[in-house]
């Protein structure tokens, strides 16, 4: 029996502690060890049950500590869910749904979003961080189709303009082109250099296009995260960005692992020419080793960051497919 089956809601929110009689799922990485203080979400304030889409809006968009539990499918009709500063989003049981639009943490800092299934959102992002600093994006899934081609969805999980001191853990990202865009434009260096700092672990990536992560003028650390199908350029290093990439498994139809060559590809972004848009290239750096299965990887130029400035566990590489697999998504926690 999962531990979480026999709390209250109110112990929800610190499912994660319930280790060790489940697997360790604590909040690891830049959302925890970062110049200006741990991810808490709604630490210390209220928690709140919300069944339906004005309570959801209401108990969110404010700036007042809150641990916020979504029960059941929200259906957001094309306005997108804006989530204020100290908050904990939490979806209950084997998960809420997120339907109809997806959320937007803008300008703001201290949020957790944890156990949404985010599924077929259009015009935009299912999970768009902007401006925002110290965000734990953990054990969501994410979901549309590959049917329409690159641009009919937009991304998955895109952190842009600034933003800083995040953590993307154990998602289950599937079925979609563009999953997630670190930096959205190569003419945006003043805005972003010097922040992006990001770690994505323990994150299932199956059937996907290009961005698992694709990123520009940041920093991220991508550690366990196992990939299976991942068409084109997977892990996409740009404009000066630099990833340390550690740990990770790759299996399936990925013929690209890593890439820091600036171009990128028309899958991923077929805005000014038919070969691609060119951009300067971007950073490399190995840790541990990864298994890059059939897949090659492209490196043009191996940067300086090449250690993680906090601790972690890494999870031994021939145990990632399983542990991922079976950890990742909805109804863990
Ligand atoms: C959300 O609601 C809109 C308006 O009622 C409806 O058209 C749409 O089909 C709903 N979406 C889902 C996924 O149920
Ligand atoms: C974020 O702040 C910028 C600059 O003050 C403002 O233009 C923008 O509307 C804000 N976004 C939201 C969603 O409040
Ligand atoms: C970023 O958010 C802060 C508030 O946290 C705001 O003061 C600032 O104007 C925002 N900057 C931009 C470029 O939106
Ligand atoms: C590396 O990437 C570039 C740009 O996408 C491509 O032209 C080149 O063929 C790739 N090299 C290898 C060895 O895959
Ligand atoms: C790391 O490399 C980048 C890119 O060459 C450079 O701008 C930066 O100054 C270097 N940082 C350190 C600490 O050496």
């Amino acid at each position: 029996m999962k531990p979480s089956t026999l709390l209250s809601y109110a112990s929800l929110a610190v499912a994660a502690v319930a280790w060790p009689f489940g697997p360790d799922y604590s909040l690891v990485g830049f959302a925890k060890n970062n110049p200006i203080g741990p991810t808490t979400g709604g630490k210390g304030g209220k928690t709140v049950v919300v069944k339906d889409v004005a309570s959801l809006r209401a108990a969110i968009g404010d700036d007042v500590p809150r641990i916020v539990i979504a029960k059941g499918t929200f259906n957001l009709t094309k306005t997108r869910l804006l989530v204020g500063s100290h908050k904990s989003l939490i979806g209950y049981g084997k998960g809420a749904e997120i339907v109809g639009a997806g959320i937007t943490v803008a300008n703001k800092t201290n949020v957790i979003i944890q156990n949404l299934g985010i599924r077929f959102i259009l015009d935009n992002d299912g999970i768009t961080l902007t401006n925002s600093t110290r965000v734990w994006v953990d054990h969501n899934e994410f979901e549309s189709d590959m049917n329409h081609g690159p641009d009919y969805y937009d991304g998955q999980c895109d952190i842009v303009r600034g933003s800083d001191w995040v953590t993307v853990s154990w998602n289950y990202f599937h079925d979609h082109w563009k999953s997630s865009l670190v930096g959205n434009s190569d003419v945006l260096r003043s805005v972003d250099q010097g922040h992006l700092h990001i770690t994505y672990h323990h994150n299932y990536w199956r059937n996907e296009g290009t961005r698992g992560n694709a990123g520009r003028f940041g920093h991220q650390h991508l550690f366990n995260n196992f990939y299976k199908d991942f068409r084109y350029q997977a892990i996409h290093s740009r404009s000066d960005n630099q990833v340390l990439v550690e740990g990770n498994v790759f299996r399936g139809d990925t013929p690209e692992p890593l890439s820091t060559y600036g171009l990128v590809v028309p899958m991923d972004s077929p805005n000014t020419s038919p070969d691609g848009d060119y951009e300067i290239d971007g950073f490399a750096n190995l840790g541990a080793k990864n298994d890059w299965g059939h897949g090659k990887i492209n490196i043009t130029q191996w940067g300086n960051f090449t250690r993680a400035p906090y601790k972690y566990k890494l999870t031994a590489l021939r145990d990632v497919e399983k542990v991922v697999k079976s950890g990742a998504g909805l109804g863990k926690i």
